[in-house]
């Protein structure tokens, strides 16, 4: 397949449809703000397309539009146009039609709309539809799909030779209809001219009493000289919409699978990856070994030559630096792991930085939440804290220093390379005597 030209692509804008409120799912706010992967959903089709060279995108907002346009301000190419009423989603089109033309300079260039709840669409296949859609000289390219079950989505219709005719929604559908198995995806190339110009001609009169986009491509293919193709996607998981949650559920799990796999594509060892959950924008380094049953959020950076896991959660704001080993019912939050230091059972740290080579033991808790607010606690190089801390923040252990098991260290720096026992910790007195040992 020939690609288009870069140049082409200044005649392509995108409209990401993305005013509604997701009723099915009893939403709070709007529905492509709700998270796959720890990141909002409408973020997919934006980086689908961003990786398609598309550089110009409108997205439709209207639906707790200032939580949208907050979550999506400072990316790059992205404009807003505002849907006051949610009355279909040719109507949402419609409501982008100035930027449109704005971007294109006229009515001369194409359009490919995207709905926001359909994170699955790939670069590639966005590609794909825009170079059928050039060859094919179309008013209208749609993609489709085929699913063995088509429950929900809009059905195309195409006439004995094949071609297109019109797309009809489910719920005004008819038996035969409904059986159709090729479904409409919410991504369409349109010629800019021929979109707004049939937009203008949609009514609402279906099941719904909206104004179908859908309506758009029968109304085309009525028109004298018009012409309508469409392109089948190969993989047709990518077509799969966010209308209830458990489409939502569906959908995290396949970009948590996508996530996975480029992972591992870059030598990262996941043992189990079907018990594993690693979410978007997560680095990891070579040859880190990922365990069962992690959790790994959004944003956390991963040095190579870890070792994560059985039952580790590596927070936001999760740091560990080359060769740092974090075990079994270990959390960390906002916390810095330098190279080489360990955590490898039953612990928190949270608002931490660990100097490298230290060594956290079993059952030691950074306390670093008063009930007000969250205070940080240093643990210098080499140090070694003992099995069954607490470390009440703000707190320090000095480099090589020793926290003896079971002390409580409450907002005190421990110096350099001294032993604290007790609770709470005080340096720890010598006792040459005794046969009882420290603790006192
Ligand atoms: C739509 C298509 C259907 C297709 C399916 C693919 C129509 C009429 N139907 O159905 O053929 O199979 O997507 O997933 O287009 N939106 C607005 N403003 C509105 C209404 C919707 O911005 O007034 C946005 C929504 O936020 C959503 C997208 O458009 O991101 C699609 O709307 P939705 O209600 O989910 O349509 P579907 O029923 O899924
Ligand atoms: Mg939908």
């Amino acid at each position: 397949m020939t690609e288009l030209a870069p140049s082409s692509r200044s005649h392509i804008v995108a409209v990401v449809l993305a005013a509604g409120q997701g009723k099915r799912m009893r939403a709070s706010g709007p529905k492509v703000l709700e998270r796959a992967c720890g990141v909002p959903i409408v973020r997919f089709p934006l980086d689908a397309l961003d990786g398609a060279g598309i550089a110009r995108k409108v997205v439709v907002v209207g639906v707790g539009r200032e939580a949208v346009v907050k979550e999506l301000t400072g990316r790059p190419g992205v404009e807003f146009a505002v849907q006051e009423e949610q009355r279909g989603t040719a109507h949402a089109t419609a409501c982008a039609k100035e930027r449109v033309l704005a971007a294109l300079a006229g009515l001369d260039g194409t359009v490919v709309v995207l709905t926001g709840d359909s994170p699955l669409i790939r670069s590639e296949t966005i590609t794909a539809l825009l170079d059928v859609h050039a060859r094919s000289e179309a008013d209208a390219t749609i993609l489709t799909g085929t699913l063995d079950d088509p429950t929900g989505y809009g059905r195309i219709v195409r006439d004995r030779e094949g071609m297109v005719r019109r797309i009809v929604e489910e719920k005004d559908a008819t038996a035969d209809e409904r059986a159709i198995r090729e479904v409409n995806t919410g991504t369409y190339a349109f010629r800019a001219e021929a979109l707004f110009g049939a937009i203008a001609d949609v009514r609402p009169d279906n099941a719904q009493s909206e104004y179908y986009l859908t309506d758009v491509i029968g109304i085309l293919v009525g028109r004298r000289h018009g012409r309508v193709a469409a392109h089948r996607v190969a993989d047709a998981t990518e077509t799969h919409g966010v209308n209830r949650r458990a489409d939502l559920a569906r959908a995290a799990a396949v970009l948590e699978r996508r996530i996975l796999e480029r992972h591992m594509d870059r030598g990262v060892e996941i043992v189990a990856p079907h018990l594993t959950w690693i979410e978007a924008d997560v680095e990891i380094g070579e040859r880190t070994v990922i365990e069962p049953f992690t959790t790994i959020r959004r944003g956390a950076k991963i040095g190579a030559g870890c070792h994560v896991g059985p039952y580790a959660h590596l927070a936001e704001g999760t740091v560990l630096e080359d060769g740092a080993e974090i075990g079994n019912f270990v959390e960390v939050k906002r916390t810095r792991v330098r190279e080489k230091a360990k955590a490898k059972h039953l612990a928190y740290l949270g608002d931490g930085d660990v100097g490298p080579h230290a060594n956290i033991g079993a059952g030691t808790i950074f306390a670093n939440y008063d009930g007000k607010a969250k205070h940080p606690t240093v643990v210098g190089e080499g140090a070694f804290i003992g099995s069954g801390t607490v470390i009440v923040a703000p707190a320090e252990v000095g480099p090589r220093a020793v926290l003896g098991a079971g002390a409580v260290l409450a907002k005190k720096k421990i110096p350099a390379g001294e032993t604290w026992t007790g609770v709470p910790a005080k340096p720890h007195a010598k006792r040459t005597a005794t046969t009882g040992g420290g603790g006192s």
